[in-house]
């Protein structure tokens, strides 16, 4: 008689894929930064840079929680591995930007402000909810407008915590990505050692990007939400990034030295975050077909690894 057993259903696209727990800390970097994080004077580029660095603590924690909460659904021994490196990178991630914050905070950003929004702090919330509801009275946002009211309503169910997650995976896979190719982005970090840490970040968001997606594909996440958690997640980051930004920049005393805030605006026009090929990259997610890793980045974080963990130069003249 022979026992036969029943082979693990492949749960992961690519069982091949590992990336490390790096263990790396850039908290003599993050001591040692002044307030001119962004070259030439970039008012909007240094309190973007702010913002979205305020966004990352909380909202990996919220990632890690959604991942989280449908491991014992994995049964991909291969998925399994990437969710746990997945966790590893995200929890380094949170506790560099966590430090970092505190530190742009010193320096008169909005990043323990941005901090407190994910948070819901009561403090700064009002403001917003007040923008908020002025632009949901209108067009494709109105239906937000009574959920807005009752912020305890925007908890979302597990699985689409889980779609929202996978959809800003592809926005800091696309951000990273974009960060490593282009030198004109590169250029607007004035400090090299703050710009390694960044790099450091987009490496490892390129590295990880698919695990979110997979595991919402192997629990059963259908093309609809997927789709509706993307035009969420879209609509959340442009309005907190984006007001944090502005209002940081208008608060700035740089920003009415020597124009540095209408060259700022006028710098936006060559920004690659705001360029066709991003938009268009970003966009790719919609496409019934789409899968993170159809977007190759395997050579683009060869490239810059060997800088990252410490023995290699640079690449790339930028
Ligand atoms: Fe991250
Ligand atoms: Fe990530």
């Amino acid at each position: 008689m022979s026992t036969t057993t029943e082979p693990v259903p492949r749960q992961t696209s690519d069982p091949d894929r590992t990336f490390p727990v790096r263990r790396i800390s850039f908290a003599s970097v993050i001591e040692g930064l002044d307030q001119d994080v962004a070259a030439d004077d970039d008012v909007l580029m240094a309190h973007l840079v702010a913002a979205l660095s305020g966004l990352f603590p909380d909202g990996e924690e919220i990632f890690i929680e959604a991942v989280r909460h449908h491991r014992d659904q994995i049964s991909d021994p291969d998925l399994l591995r990437q969710v746990n490196a997945f966790i590893g990178q995200e929890v380094t991630h949170g506790r560099e930007h966590r430090l970092l914050n505190e530190r742009l905070a010193e320096l008169g950003y909005r990043s323990k402000l941005v901090e407190a929004t994910l948070a819901n702090d009561a403090a700064i919330t009002p403001a917003m909810r007040r923008i908020l509801k002025v632009i949901t009275r209108f067009g494709p946002l109105s239906d937000l407008r009574d959920r807005i009211e009752e912020a305890d309503s925007l908890e979302p169910e597990p699985i689409m915590a889980l779609a929202l997650t996978a959809a800003l995976e592809h926005y800091t896979a696309t951000m990273a990505e974009t960060l490593l190719r282009e030198p004109e982005l590169q250029r607007r970090f004035a400090d090299e050692g703050f710009f390694r840490m960044w790099a450091w970040h987009a490496i490892e968001e390129c590295e990880h990007k698919a695990v979110a997606f997979d595991v919402y594909k192997a629990v059963g996440g259908d093309e609809e939400m997927r789709r509706r958690a993307m035009r969420l997640a879209t609509l959340a980051l442009a309005f907190i990034a984006g007001y944090h930004t502005v209002v940081g920049a208008l608060g700035d005393r740089r920003s009415y030295r020597n124009f540095n805030l209408v060259r700022s605006v006028w710098r936006l026009r060559s920004n690659p975050l705001l360029s066709k090929e991003f938009r268009t990259r970003l966009a790719d997610y919609n496409r019934p077909d789409f899968h993170p890793l159809q977007h190759d980045t395997t050579e683009l974080e060869d490239t810059w690894r060997g800088w990252i963990e410490g023995d290699g130069v640079r690449p790339s003249a930028a």
